[in-house]
């Protein structure tokens, strides 16, 4: 028997339930109906259709109590609303910035960030890139070039901090092309492309050093740091006495401003904003604001949805929320990889990426092999999951060429305080059985293909 001092403790959510939403269960033939109907894209399949629903953690969380009750404090007058009073204030304590420009999601804020910032022929230096972000950068004449470390892009790296930038690329981007040319360093926290990974605090003081030495100025994409701050606490050498709440705001103060989808970390269905500490970065991007989203004390946000992400805020820095929140998207992965399905390693902090390149190795990216699993997994169980590969990587707009990235993955995203653990064993024991069968599965032909972010509404066939 174990002794006292060796026993295993178990850990649980430390929250418990008030209301529950009906799933629906289908069969194979329901499901084989309903992803053809989708053109063979999760994107496109009805949520009705959906088992366990890993396409995205944005705007799925499930909301507390708290932020349930902040919703009845809504203050819906046009102007002035003192729920972006809250708002502003809360941004100001847990991240630091000073000036807030609400918007309604995160790639509003990238938006007005690109169009205020960006000058054609400009060059944006990133850890790796966003599929939104990248857009708005190049729609404002930038470009993206990716300056993250190498490990980033091998799925099979245990680097503890794939989000990290390597300084020499960033140096030679500036030699290159002048830091006249470069109008900020845009730094994720949580690397979503990466698979979740993050940026270490020291890295990240070495990036600030670099830029400030060229006079040039760092942003930062938001949306996740505090997940990316839990690795830190865990992983970075000195960090495990601080709270989050203290890393986070150590982020944010080696960084000039952020965009943030609060749809993610901040637990709300709808949510965002553009937060800058300069003065008149600030009063365009408020100029701007007016024309895209509302008046700069709304920005395309209802009174009440300010209010709950003031609230969430608060709780995405609360330890045994992101310990929780990290550790099912662990539990996860560690089912999964003990199944010997090859994911991106370490485990992120937001879902678990199957390397699709790994699991059907006979599949050319042409036949979009993520693409496919993703379909696959959904036929097996009606777990939605989402392509991360050559779909959305997209085309480049100088050679007009399918751009071929070097992670081909499917991402089955945890949303926040919303499925258990017996969900989680569902989903790693669907994924284990397509693995099985894996041999027999065949790629598809993209046979509608829109202009612009063509992974949410690209339709696909069968391969003969
Ligand atoms: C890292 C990152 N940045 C920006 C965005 C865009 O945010 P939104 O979907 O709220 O427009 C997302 C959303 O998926 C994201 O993951």
């Amino acid at each position: 028997m174990a002794s006292e001092a060796t026993r295993h403790r178990s850990w649980a959510e430390p929250y418990k339930i008030k209301m529950v939403e009906h799933l629906k269960m289908t069969t194979r033939a329901e499901r084989d109906a309903a992803i053809r109907e989708a053109g063979y894209n999760t994107f496109l399949l009805k949520s009705e259709d959906v088992y366990i629903d890993l396409l995205t953690d944005s705007g799925t969380s499930a909301m507390s109590d708290r932020q349930w009750a902040g919703m009845m404090l809504g203050d819906e007058a046009y102007a002035g609303s003192r729920n972006f009073y809250h708002l502003e204030e809360a941004v100001r304590e847990i991240y630091g910035y000073k000036h807030l420009v609400p918007t309604h999601q995160g790639r509003s804020a990238e938006h007005i960030l690109s169009q205020i910032a960006i000058k054609p022929g400009d060059v944006v230096p990133g850890n790796m890139y966003f599929t939104t972000t990248r857009l708005h950068q190049e729609l404002a004449g930038g470009r993206f070039v990716d300056v993250i470390i190498d490990e980033a892009h091998d799925s099979a790296s245990e680097h503890p901090f794939k989000g990290d930038v390597d300084l020499a690329k960033l140096e030679r981007v500036i030699a290159e092309y002048g830091a006249d040319h470069i109008p900020y360093v845009c730094i994720a926290t949580a690397v979503n492309m990466a698979g979740g990974q993050p940026i270490s605090l020291a890295n990240l003081r070495a990036v600030r050093a670099l830029c400030d030495k060229h006079g040039i100025r760092v942003i930062h994409d938001a949306t996740r740091v505090a997940e990316n701050a839990y690795f830190i606490k865990e992983r970075e050498p000195g960090c495990a006495d601080m709270t989050i709440a203290a890393i986070v705001r150590a982020i944010c103060d080696l960084t000039d401003g952020c965009t943030m989808s609060a749809k993610k970390d901040a637990l709300v269905n709808i949510g965002g904003f553009l937060a800058l500490n300069d003065d008149d970065l600030f009063d365009a991007a408020r100029n701007m604001v007016v024309v895209y989203e509302g008046l700069h004390t709304y920005g395309g946000m209802a009174g009440r949805d300010m209010e709950a992400v003031a609230i969430g805020l608060h709780e995405s820095v609360d330890y045994e929320h992101i310990k929780a929140r990290v550790g099912q998207v662990a539990y996860l992965g560690r089912k999964i990889h003990e199944f010997g399905v090859p994911i991106v390693v370490p485990i992120g902090s937001h879902g678990v990426f199957l390397d699709a390149e790994a699991f059907l190795p006979h599949l050319d990216q042409d036949v979009y092999p993520a693409q496919t699993l993703a379909a696959e997994l959904y036929l097996d169980s009606g777990v939605r999951s989402m392509e991360r590969g050559t779909v959305s990587a997209g085309r480049d707009p100088e050679t007009g060429q399918d751009r071929r990235p070097k992670l081909e993955l499917v991402r089955l995203t945890v949303p926040r305080r919303v499925y258990t653990q017996a969900h989680m064993d569902v989903v790693a024991e669907s994924v284990a059985e397509v693995f099985d069968h894996r041999d027999a599965i065949k790629g598809l032909r993209m046979v509608y293909e829109p202009a612009q972010l063509r992974f949410f509404q690209a339709r696909f066939e069968p391969v003969a």
